[in-house]
């Protein structure tokens, strides 16, 4: 889900409503909402003095042992090289990827917590995305669910993943 404050009146934009007045289909992230249209319903500020907000995190520490909702929104990673490879994916669980239930996007965050790098994903994508990280240095992996909220793996040395 994505949200978003309007910086003027504090009107606060929630995807899973969206503005369906304005022509924004309930189920549109923030990101999503076509500029032109967008206002906010209150103060008829544009798009751009809107700041999203940060929602809280869920984790999850144990792949081999997870709930159904879990398996279906974990980003997994690997590293090769200098290379990440995430993906929100696992044998027999796949996330629904459609207008009103998508994953959103994978990120990248530094060891401050400052993102370093976003993929996007659309209608039907395969979500998996490749960065190319340090790996001298620590990092953090996000993956946004438009319903469920954002969910971060925490990776242990022990599971071989
Ligand atoms: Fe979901």
């Amino acid at each position: 889900m994505s949200k978003a404050v309007c910086t003027i009146c504090h009107f606060l934009y929630d995807s899973r409503l969206g503005l369906p007045d304005l022509g924004i289909p309930s189920g549109t992230p923030f990101w999503m909402a076509d500029d032109s249209i967008f206002m906010c319903p209150q103060c008829w500020g544009s798009k751009d003095i809107f700041i999203e907000v940060e929602e809280s995190i869920i984790e999850v520490e144990d792949p081999n042992d997870l709930t159904e909702l879990e398996s279906e929104h974990v980003p997994i990673y690997t590293v090769e090289d200098e290379t990440l490879v995430v993906r929100v994916w696992q044998v027999g669980v796949e996330h629904p990827q459609d207008r009103d239930h998508m994953i959103e996007w994978i990120e990248v965050r530094d060891e401050y917590g400052e993102v370093v790098d976003r993929v996007y994903f659309g209608l039907s994508d395969e979500v998996t995305a490749s960065f190319s990280i340090d790996t001298e240095d620590d990092f953090e992996v996000y993956a946004s669910c438009s319903e469920h909220g954002i969910w971060k793996w925490i990776s242990h040395e022990s599971t071989g993943l």
